[in-house]
């Protein structure tokens, strides 16, 4: 058997994209509930009240809203936001995880909502309701044996964050998060074991070298002191977490995507070597080996950056690295300095075509083996650890008259990468958990569609928001409980 005995086998959603009930039992507002949907061709929008008291929208960049000068968040009442109803997963719970055990998940990632805890971030009492939620969501996984892995951030900073303090560039929000995480760790000490602080915490400035000459040396300033505070937030969250119980393993969260030279041009071979720093490595340095790598002064030198950092700051990060580095796979991206070459975009990176490899409708590549070549690379630098706790196919599904949904191109998808996965081990890496994204149908974090769907579960709900929320089994469902079921063993000799 490659995978251990005890290897972890679930899926992975969030709060955000799952939940809906965006306005019950005291939640406050975050982001996405003021950002509509698009597509693969056209952005989310962020809605707004002008100063004059005119309805706007303007393109979200990355998870944030840019709005124009004295305007404020709003929620318009011409426009849908899918994230408001999502899945429903707020009232549905408890189903879903019957199915998710039904497949035999000894692990579940979910995010908790601050703004279900804190609704506006900062109060000094949290919201009972919202941790009665979380708590009767816990209990739910525990009676049938699965581990909730959990979030304590997935892109939803609670929006009077952003408004009243400028959000993560202020060094305030250090504190109000470290309470938080203070007051989620106490409350549920003795459900959960596995956290992860920050989800994608490199998309933040990973995220601005799509945009090119558009992205300012103001945005990467903002970009880098948003990282620095939320590495500070995170090592004295770990250390925390570790006094409350030391049981706990505590992860960062890396959007993991393989990065390859384009051609064997040696300017190629070097920028795609900057590409890994500036990508991957910055952030799982500074939680994984608790400093800054030594590229780091090359990359606020490039974009004029000086950041607040002060000598505590470093002792923090030093003391409060991570117990495991957990990260998303979907895809690879080829970084070349030849201007000629197609382009390609996805997750928060972009990149030349890769003739080797094949494309999603949404245009992410298909490159299993590039998750092979990620966890030994990733494996060898840190010797943590590892989760993989995302990945799979965002695809479109086809729901036949009797109902059933045949969804083999899925099933490709995740064989491939289970086999990857294997391969890595067989070479040594440890590897401890495997949480697929999606696991039932959710909003799309980038274009806010359900039509990309990455679920085992079908939920009938569409872009516009009708739908009944029923949920459904696909193929791929039954597929996925043999794999669980065999630790695996079916994607190796089928
Ligand atoms: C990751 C995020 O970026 O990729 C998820 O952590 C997201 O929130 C997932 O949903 C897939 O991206 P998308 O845009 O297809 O939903």
């Amino acid at each position: 058997m490659t995978f251990p005995k005890n290897f972890l086998w679930g899926g992975a959603i969030a709060a955000n994209q799952a939940e809906g009930a965006y306005n019950v039992d005291g939640r406050g507002l975050v982001q996405t509930d003021v950002t509509t949907g698009g597509s693969v061709n056209s952005s989310r929008m962020t809605t707004y009240i002008d100063k004059d008291g005119n309805p706007g929208k303007a393109p979200s960049m990355g998870h944030n809203g840019r709005i124009p000068e004295g305007a404020k968040f709003a929620v318009l009442e011409d426009e849908y936001y899918p994230n408001h109803k999502a899945v429903d997963f707020y009232h549905r719970y408890k189903e879903d995880i019957k199915l998710f055990a039904e497949m035999g998940y000894s692990v579940f990632r979910l995010s908790i909502s601050w703004a279900r805890i804190f609704p506006n971030g900062d109060e000094t009492e949290p919201n009972q309701a919202g941790l009665d939620f979380y708590r009767s969501v816990f209990e739910e996984c525990r009676k049938y044996n699965i581990e909730p892995l959990v979030s304590i951030w997935h892109f939803d900073t609670p929006l009077a964050l952003e408004v009243n303090y400028g959000g993560w560039s202020n060094r305030k929000l250090i504190d109000l998060y470290v309470n938080y995480a203070k007051v989620v760790f106490t409350e549920y000490k003795d459900l959960v074991k596995y956290w992860l602080t920050f989800n994608e915490i490199n998309n933040t400035t990973m995220f601005l070298d799509i945009y090119g000459d558009a992205a300012t040396d103001e945005d990467y300033q903002e970009g880098y002191q948003v990282l620095h505070n939320q590495f500070v937030a995170s090592a004295k969250a770990v250390l925390l977490g570790h006094e409350i119980n030391p049981e706990f393993m505590i992860g960062n969260m890396i959007c993991g995507i393989t990065f390859y030279p384009g051609t064997c041009d040696p300017a190629d071979i070097l920028a795609n070597q900057h590409k890994w720093e500036s990508g991957i490595y910055y952030c799982g340095d500074v939680q994984a080996k608790g400093k800054y790598g030594t590229y780091a002064k090359r990359l606020w030198k490039e974009h004029n950056v000086t950041l607040d950092i002060t000598e505590e700051d470093l002792e923090i990060l030093k003391k409060g690295t991570v117990d495991m580095y957990t990260f998303s796979y979907y895809m690879s991206n080829n970084v070349t300095t030849h201007t000629d070459q197609e382009q390609v975009a996805g997750n928060f990176s972009s990149g030349a075509k890769n003739p080797y490899l094949t494309y999603s409708d949404w245009g992410w590549a298909h490159d299993p083996t590039g998750l092979q070549y990620y966890l030994e690379k990733i494996y060898d630098r840190y010797e943590l650890p590892l989760m993989l706790v995302e990945n799979g196919l965002g695809a479109f599904d086809t729901v036949e008259e009797d109902g059933s949904i045949h969804d083999d191109y899925r099933i490709d998808y995740h064989r491939a990468h289970v086999k990857a996965m294997s391969d890595a081990i067989d070479n040594g890496v440890d590897l401890i958990a495997y949480t697929t994204w999606g696991c039932i149908d959710i909003v799309s974090a980038g274009t806010g569609e359900m039509r990309k769907r990455y679920g085992f579960i079908y939920v009938d709900m569409d872009d516009e928001g009708n739908g009944t929320l029923n949920r459904s089994k696909k193929d791929s469902f039954e597929w996925y409980k043999e794999v669980i079921a065999t630790n695996g063993q079916n994607c190796l000799t089928d």
